[in-house]
């Protein structure tokens, strides 16, 4: 085949060769009937196409007049030379230009798209500063954006998050596999909920009662149970939400790992604190391009992190919440507000936005849960906080089975429903527990993005089953 550039690796050092490119129109400028501009886009990367009508280059007043008429999207193969501009070019990423010699249109776009996507990748503060100097600028909501995703991923923003998103994804395996974790499979229509309570999809599995797997949980402990040590899944978490809110989707990512417990269900923070120092080290270092593309769309504050992650119990952080005034229920669950407050008060005394949470009351964690040994009304269980938000879950899991069976009836778990799981401990289980992580909150978060909908590629929520 021929040989292809990207419009990402052109620069000054190609100056004067001939190229391939492929790309979408972005922008196209008539400048006389000889002279017209094309600026085709590749991913996050821009290039300007010059066609001058000349004998020399090939180029004819048709070619010109032909590229006018190309619609904006449209995809387009260009072969040209090379050139460097006169003058920084402000509207394009690659600093040279290409001499078109050469254009064909591979797929044309229809002639007006459903989203302006110039509209679509500008910040907040480009529409206030348009709106004082008296232009009319249309905002692309959020649902409009949905609904013609394929248009609103081409955005510079859209372009980084995703790739982000796969970082995160494999820097997960990455280190966990460097940890003698192994990587599993469980199965996503089981027979009853796995995490209690009523948000789960139920079908028919065969004209048996079943539903939607709601985590990983039951079967990770029981890959335990049969035998491997310390276990890991990337796959996707089924939750029927019936609550519209910013973070909540009814299908997402789950980042899960499970692993026995050697003497202290801390080892289980420990992971985390070196799995997610990993993560956001090497986002900040390696990703640069992305987040400072992200960041020219939403701006924000970089995450501020610790080497070595701070542990709170949840009863210093229910103390902190006191003392600023919050009223509070201290065997009560945290809401999304006292989190957010306690995520605010944490940065203010120890300067981090990532933090754990440890020592749960055993009333608001799932019935798997181990009750702390000390003190039953608590649990060997921790939440992990990214600027005040919910992003892991994660405990010591109880390994007899006549506790497990307690709790779960105590939970109002019909305990024949989950029967096999809780015999699996009966046949040998060492002491474990583990984590689980929302994928698409944790690129939320780090980036402070203000929608959870904004990092899941086609989200599912109580809404919206297409695109
Ligand atoms: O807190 P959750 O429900 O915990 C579990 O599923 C446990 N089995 C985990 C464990 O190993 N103990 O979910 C874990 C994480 C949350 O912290 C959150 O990041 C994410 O999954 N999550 C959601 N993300 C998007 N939409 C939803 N509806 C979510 N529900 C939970």
């Amino acid at each position: 085949g021929r040989s292809w550039t990207k419009i990402g690796d052109l620069d000054d050092s190609a100056a004067g060769r001939t190229v391939l490119i492929r790309g979408a129109t972005q922008a196209i400028r008539p400048v006389s009937k000889k002279m017209a501009f094309v600026v085709l886009r590749q991913s996050m990367s821009t290039v300007q196409c010059v066609l001058v009508a000349s004998a020399d280059a090939g180029v004819s007043t048709q070619m010109v007049r032909f590229a006018t008429a190309l619609s904006k999207e449209s995809i387009v193969d260009v072969e040209g030379v090379v050139s460097l501009p006169k003058e920084p070019l402000k509207a394009t990423t690659q600093q040279v230009e290409i001499q078109v010699r050469k254009i064909y249109c591979i797929n044309r776009a229809i002639p007006t798209l459903p989203i302006n996507l110039e509209d679509a990748a500008r910040s907040e503060a480009e529409f206030e500063k348009a709106e004082q100097a008296g232009e009319k600028l249309v905002r692309v909501g959020q649902d409009t954006r949905l609904n013609y995703r394929t248009i609103d991923l081409r955005t510079p923003a859209n372009q980084a998050i995703f790739r982000i998103q796969c970082q995160v994804e494999n820097k997960f395996r990455e280190f966990l596999l460097s940890k003698d974790f192994v990587g599993i499979h469980t199965p996503k229509l089981i027979s009853g909920s796995s995490e209690g309570g009523a948000a789960v999809f139920k079908l028919l599995y065969n004209g048996q009662p079943a539903c939607l797997a709601q985590s990983p949980q039951l079967y990770k402990q029981m890959a335990i149970c049969g035998g491997y040590e310390r276990v890991f899944e990337v796959g996707p978490v089924f939750r029927a939400e019936n609550s519209n809110t910013h973070r909540h989707l009814c299908e997402f990512v789950g980042l899960d790992a499970e692993m026995e417990i050697k003497e202290h269900y801390f080892e289980v923070c420990d992971i985390i604190d070196g799995l997610f120092v990993s993560i956001f080290k090497h986002l900040t270092e390696n990703c640069k391009k992305e987040l400072e593309t992200i960041n020219r769309q939403y701006p924000c504050e970089p995450l501020q992190y610790l080497e070595k992650t701070l542990k709170l119990t949840y009863e210093e952080g229910i103390q902190m919440l006191k003392e600023a005034g919050t009223e509070i229920e201290p065997m009560g669950d945290l809401n999304t507000e006292s989190e957010k407050k306690l995520g605010r008060l944490v940065k203010e005394k120890y300067g981090t936005d990532f933090f754990i949470l440890y020592r749960y009351p055993l009333g608001v964690r799932p019935f798997y849960t181990m009750p702390c040994y000390d003190n039953p009304a608590y649990t060997n269980s921790f939440d992990v906080f990214i600027r005040g938000e919910e992003i892991i879950s994660g405990a010591q899991r109880i390994h007899t089975p006549e506790l497990l069976a307690k709790r779960a009836t105590e939970c109002g778990i019909d305990a024949s429903t989950i029967s096999a799981y809780i015999e699996s401990f009966s046949y040998g289980a060492p002491p474990h527990g583990g984590f689980g992580v929302g994928l698409e909150r944790v690129v939320m978060l780090f980036c402070a993005l203000n929608n959870i909908r904004k990092t899941s590629m086609f989200p599912r929520d109580p809404q919206r089953l297409v695109p």
